[in-house]
């Protein structure tokens, strides 16, 4: 089984959740990143970020030196921004090819209601199997995050 984890990262939670997770499953790693660069102040973030959310804006993403399509499955990972997923994770689901390839999702927040953020993701993934809500390390609970890493890498080495 060849396996990619694909994922959006702004201050460094996800991308450190990714690796365990590709450590874990054996799998490769592929960082999206949007052309644009978002603003370097938590504050700016919010308005850009938030803003972009609100407007459904889908960024121009770097090019991606991964062949998505030569995978068997893509476990996708993604910050909650306005309690959705961000832009540049709903820029690579464009590709309805990788998208049907994506059976497992994480999501990383600080802690609000990942419910809305799941529903506008899981809707255009056709073939999703397993999800886990992991909290910024900054966040009350995150010491849980790699409990719930290594429950949710077993379910999908089973093939659940
Ligand atoms: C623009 C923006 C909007 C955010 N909106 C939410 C939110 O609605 N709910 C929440 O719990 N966290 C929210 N956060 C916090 C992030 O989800 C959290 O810090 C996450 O760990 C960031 O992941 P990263 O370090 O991989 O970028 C937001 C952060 C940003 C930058």
């Amino acid at each position: 089984m060849k396996r990619l984890v694909v994922y959006y990262s702004l201050s460094g939670n996800t991308e450190e959740a990714a690796k365990k997770i590709a450590e874990a499953l054996g799998a490769d790693l592929l960082k999206l990143e949007t052309v644009k660069k978002m603003p370097k102040s938590f504050a700016a973030q919010i308005i850009v970020g938030g803003g972009q959310v609100v407007f459904n804006h889908i960024p121009r993403l770097k090019p991606m030196d991964k062949d998505v399509i030569a995978y068997d499955e893509i476990i996708l990972g993604s910050p909650i921004w306005n309690s959705k997923g961000v832009p540049a994770v709903n820029a690579f689901l464009r590709d309805r090819d990788a998208a049907e390839k994506v059976t497992s999702l994480f999501f990383l927040s600080a802690g609000g209601d990942t419910e809305k953020g799941l529903e506008a993701i899981t809707k255009q993934l056709p073939n999703l199997r397993n999800s886990v809500s992991l909290l910024d390390r900054k966040s009350k609970g995150s010491e849980e995050n790699g409990a719930k890493i290594a429950s949710f890498t077993e379910k999908i080495l089973n093939g659940k």
